[in-house]
């Protein structure tokens, strides 16, 4: 299973790369705009950052299909072959998807708050479904449970594509589709810092290493003690 990055902050990116086994970094037009540079300078300091192997998902912004194809082509031409291009799931984005896969291009379908949008994106060629978790919930639809029904019907169907669920305002959400198997997930680094982190792992790790400090006389580590003269 993957662990994506859904930022576009260099600084946020290269916190979480430090201490999380992440697999890339998601975008969209959204989060870019949050950092306020230009876009195409931002996507290459993180193409840089990102280790060799770890993958980018860059959302189109045209409207046209045959438009989609182009910005596809000029997007790779700058960032790679490798890239991820998000195709939004409109009449347009499905036509535009088995046109840009043919092209040898990655896809990931973008924009998904129905299972059935999740599976008609696989069929068209998509390599990932980027169901929206959170938004579907403030819709009052079960956005884990589209995610998780998604993911069934592609291993079902035996399509090689995955859900790359995104949108999640909290750890729980994560778990969840964690636990149903499914190929990958992308939050904020807010987010995934909750996946891990715990004040009752702190204060218990604080409270052995008061008791050890006062055993060896200090905040001596191993270190100190074993090459102490
Ligand atoms: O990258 C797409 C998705 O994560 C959108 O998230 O927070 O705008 O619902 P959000």
């Amino acid at each position: 299973m993957l662990i994506l990055i859904d930022d576009a902050d260099v600084a946020a990116i290269a916190d979480v790369l430090s201490y999380l086994p992440a697999d890339g970094v998601t975008t969209n037009p959204t989060i870019l705009s949050r950092v306020g540079k230009n876009p195409v300078d931002v996507l290459c300091e993180i193409r840089e950052l990102l280790p060799a192997r770890a993958q980018l998902h860059v959302q189109l912004v045209s409207t046209t299909t045959d438009d989609m194809i182009a910005e596809a082509k000029a997007l790779c031409a700058e960032l790679g072959n490798d890239l991820y291009v998000k195709i939004p799931v409109t009449r347009e984005g499905y036509a535009a998807i088995p046109r840009v896969t043919d092209l040898g291009f990655r896809v990931t379908a973008t924009g998904i708050h129905s299972s059935m949008q999740g599976f008609m994106a696989a069929k068209a060629g998509a390599k990932y479904i980027a169901p929206y978790v959170n938004r579907m919930d403030n819709y009052g639809i079960d956005g884990v449970r589209v995610a998780a029904d998604i993911h069934k019907m592609l291993r079902t169907h035996e399509l090689d594509s995955d859900v790359l669920a995104a949108s999640f305002k909290n750890s729980e959400q994560v778990l969840e589709l964690v636990r149903a198997g499914i190929g990958a997930i992308t939050a904020h680094p807010d987010v995934l810092a909750h996946l891990v982190g715990n004040p009752a792992t702190d204060a218990a790790i604080a409270d052995q290493n008061d008791d050890f400090a006062a055993l060896v006389g200090g905040r001596y580590t191993w270190t100190d003690l074993l090459t102490r003269e």
